[in-house]
């Protein structure tokens, strides 16, 4: 560091949305997850330190990089190519499809996306479960903007989804099966997407990339990121 700006060079701020369990939650108020302990492991195997969390809402988490207010995001992000129009990815680490909830024992039970015709749905702000609602089933005609809500946070909608105030969500699975596990819902279905989280960085932050995907493999191979799967997915 050169001292002028208080800070050190090889300092991180992470950033990421919690409410997306099992990955990022708050517990007796405190930050915990799959990509809590993730990223803290990586960044072990680098030259870099992790200095501080900072909590976004989903959809503010790629203005807050852009503007340097983070130096990574760690928030189940999938890598898009419209995403990396503004912000790059680290390698791949970890794997999801989307799935469907409805409220438990109900009635409705859909089996497909096409099921969802003229049904109140809702998803978070900015997710890839969005832009499912908005391609697949607002574009299709299948439902109209009305009968699409957007939530902040998935917590909020699994609470309107248990009050029968929706009668779906399209969520990440691993995301969505752990919401059943624990509240009054249920996965009706899932649905193959093919998406990886990656962690986020700045465009021109390569160092800091190529470090973290280098960590991302150290973790991997020594063993440490079987069990931080272990210690936050049953298996
Ligand atoms: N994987 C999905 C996406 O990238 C959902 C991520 C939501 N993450 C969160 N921490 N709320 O859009």
């Amino acid at each position: 560091s050169d001292g002028s700006d208080g800070g050190d060079d090889n300092q991180i701020i992470a950033g990421t949305a919690p409410g997306f369990e099992p990955f990022e939650m708050t517990r007796d108020g405190e930050l915990v997850g799959f990509d809590i302990d993730l990223l803290e492991a990586v960044v072990d195997e680098t030259e870099y330190e992790l200095a501080e969390w900072n909590e976004y809402e989903f959809d503010s988490l790629i203005p807050a990089l852009e503007n340097g207010n983070i130096d990574v995001i760690a928030a189940a992000m999938t890598i898009t190519e419209e995403r990396q129009q503004s912000i790059a990815f680290t390698e791949p680490y970890y794997s999801a499809n989307q799935s469907v909830l409805v409220q438990s024992g109900g009635d409705f039970a859909p089996e497909a996306l096409e099921d969802l015709e003229d049904r109140e749905v809702g998803a978070q702000s900015g997710t890839t479960g969005e832009t499912v609602v908005q391609e697949q089933l607002i574009d299709e005609g299948l439902i109209s903007d009305d009968q699409y809500t957007s939530y902040d946070n998935y917590v909020y909608a699994v609470q309107e989804l248990e009050r029968g105030l929706l009668d779906a969500i399209v969520i990440d699975e691993p995301v969505g099966a752990t919401f059943a596990d624990s509240r009054d819902v249920e996965v009706a279905f899932t649905f193959e997407t093919g998406e990886e989280y990656g962690f986020g960085v700045q465009q021109d932050a390569s160092d800091l990339q190529t470090a973290l995907s280098d960590g991302i493999a150290a973790v991997r191979e020594s063993g440490q990121y079987d069990e931080i799967t272990q210690t936050w997915f049953d298996s």
